[in-house]
């Protein structure tokens, strides 16, 4: 399962990528409102830095002007994603984009059938929301396995992409799950480097070698 960062803030991108494990970003309007910064020119500075996929997404909501919007995007560089909304609008939108070459990833999805709709569609990916499911009592994982069960069965090639991670939890169990991509925010990254036994470990072998040195 490959790691992505899902934020639209450049430092943070850089951080994780120099740690050699980001294979992509995926942002939304609401990440782009919290960057600060103006849509089209950070997509373009994240591809720079990133070299692996960037979702990056329409705000049409009529297919036709998604269209426009998703060709707009697709052309800011090579490994612009567009992003579109799992709607009717959508759907049709996405059938056109990726008939002309361009990835997508089929966004807000909450259930199988939408994921399976998405795939006929031709979206390079579909994301699943799991924190979002979670959060309403439901269980997110499940829609995750689900969908990677129902395109492995189907010998679809579209690519389940877990969102919506909130936890080092989310991340092992999408893994399990069939996930082929996580995104996640800076802090759930962080998280998951972590553990109090390895900082126990490395704080005794410093000490220990300490005392070989003298
Ligand atoms: C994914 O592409 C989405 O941007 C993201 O994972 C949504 O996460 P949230 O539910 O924490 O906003």
């Amino acid at each position: 399962m490959e790691l992505y960062l899902d934020t639209a803030v450049i430092e943070e991108i850089k951080e994780i990528a120099s740690w050699g494990v980001l294979a992509g970003v995926t942002t939304n309007p609401s990440l782009i409102l919290k960057s600060g910064r103006p849509f089209e020119p950070t997509i373009k500075e994240i591809c720079e830095v990133v070299k692996g996929p960037v979702s990056a997404e329409v705000t049409s909501l009529v297919y036709t002007d998604m269209i426009a919007e998703g060709r707009r995007l697709a052309k800011i560089d090579d490994h612009v994603v567009v992003k579109l909304p799992t709607t009717v609008e959508g759907l049709k939108a996405c059938k056109v984009l990726s008939s002309e070459g361009i990835r997508i990833n089929m966004t807000l999805i909450f259930s199988a059938n939408q994921a399976l709709l998405a795939a006929r569609a031709g979206a390079w990916c579909v994301s699943p929301f799991l924190g979002r499911v979670d959060d309403i009592s439901w269980e997110g994982m499940d829609l995750v396995r689900e969908i990677a069960e129902l395109f492995a069965v189907q010998k679809l090639n579209t690519k389940v992409l877990a969102a919506s991670i909130r936890h080092p939890r989310h991340v092992t169990d999408a893994a399990l799950a069939g996930a082929h991509i996580a995104t996640m925010p800076l802090s759930v990254f962080k998280m998951l480097v972590q553990h109090p036994l390895t900082d126990i470990g490395l704080k005794k072998f410093m000490e220990d070698w300490a005392k070989v040195n003298q």
